[in-house]
């Protein structure tokens, strides 16, 4: 069955409520292909390393991103911090930019588990360059905290979506290994990236010591994510993620669907990005909201209320009650995020119950 077969069949269940959900890329349900894979998936205990469906989808994962190997995690949550834990001792510094996830929403683990500080910079448009980070790179002193980790965001989720150019990425791990710091990848929307930039996603990361990407966003899986990394890497992010309570059982029920999410839906996201920048173009057009539709890269639209006059949370209520959900960045800023459970026409709709909202 073709990815699109598969995708009109599941567009019919999707949106049975009339709903147009954008607040999420996470909000996909799986599709029918997912569900039969899920339903058949031959399994084992994975904690014993026995779960045949979780070991295909690692070495897919390890072999994708050009590897040695690959861990299943339930979360980007636990993949992040499971990686910033293998990377640092406590007492160090990790410098990521100031909007960064592990920062923002991930309930402080870095200080919680791992015992460091986050040393943030601002980068408007959420890429962070070589110069910039080097300013915030401790000297060596006995009296400075030292820096363990540089983490990068790629796509930079709040931010709106942008994309770190492939050599500014790798400037920033080559001249960090210099230094002897190892640079992590928050890369939830890792394959949005490398779709827009059209590269094999192996390339697009080949520098970082680790990667963390996420099945259950735009790859459609309804859990699950991914480190990949060095089999040493690896081998003590596996013992961190049982302390973490991690340990997942007949988990090839989970992986089963993450394998049809990385084989067949991998390629149908230039469709998400298609109607991202549909929507910024048509929200461009309404008064009294600033879009900046050249920024929109892949599968996430932020714009700007504050000509509104009502703030985001009034209008995100105002929009619920016409059948659209959004999210709010922040009092004034609004986002949209596109992904497989809406269709251009849903977009469609959505600009209309936007700029019914707006301008009533
Ligand atoms: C950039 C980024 N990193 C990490 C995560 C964490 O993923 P999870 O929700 O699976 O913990 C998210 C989730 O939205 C994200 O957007």
């Amino acid at each position: 069955m073709g990815s699109t077969q598969v995708l009109e069949e599941h567009d019919r269940t999707a949106r049975a409520e009339g709903v147009i959900d954008l607040r999420s890329d996470t909000v996909t349900r799986p599709t029918q292909a997912m569900r039969k894979a899920m339903a058949e998936a031959e399994v084992g205990d994975d904690v014993y390393g026995e779960d045949p469906t979780v070991n295909r989808l690692e070495a897919l994962a390890a072999s994708m991103f050009g590897r040695e190997a690959a861990l299943l995690v339930p979360t980007g949550t636990m993949g992040n911090q499971i990686a910033i834990k293998v990377h640092t001792r406590p007492g160090q510094e990790i410098i990521c930019e100031e909007r960064a996830h592990i920062l923002d929403w991930e309930m402080g683990m870095p200080a919680l588990f791992s015992g460091c500080i986050l040393r943030t910079l601002r980068a408007e448009d959420g890429i962070l360059t070589w110069p910039e980070i080097s300013k915030k790179i401790a000297a060596h002193s006995y009296a400075r905290a030292q820096t363990g980790l540089i983490e990068l965001e790629n796509t930079h989720n709040m931010a709106g979506g942008t994309i770190t150019p492939v050599e500014v990425m790798e400037e920033i791990c080559d001249r960090a290994h210099d230094r002897a710091i190892s640079v992590h990848l928050d890369g939830a929307r890792i394959f949005n990236a490398a779709v827009a930039l059209k590269q094999p996603v192996g390339d697009v990361t080949r520098k970082f010591d680790s990667v963390m990407f996420c099945l259950s966003k735009g790859l459609g899986a309804p859990v699950g994510s991914m480190l990949v990394g060095s089999r040493t890497f690896i081998d003590r992010a596996r013992s961190i993620r049982k302390a973490l309570g991690g340990g997942m059982r007949q988990a090839g029920i989970l992986a089963a669907a993450g394998i049809i999410g990385l084989e067949q839906l991998v390629t149908r996201l230039d469709q998400d990005h298609a109607n991202a920048r549909f929507l910024a173009e048509a929200l461009s057009q309404i008064p009294r909201l600033t879009v900046r539709p050249e920024m929109v890269k892949t599968n996430i639209v932020i714009f700007d209320v504050t000509h509104t006059e009502i703030n985001s949370n009034e209008l995100l209520g105002r929009l619920r009650r016409r059948g659209l959900i959004a999210s709010a960045v922040s009092d004034t800023i609004v986002r949209l995020v596109t992904h497989m459970d809406v269709s251009r026409s849903d977009c469609e709709q959505a600009v209309e119950i936007i700029r019914s909202v707006v301008s009533g």
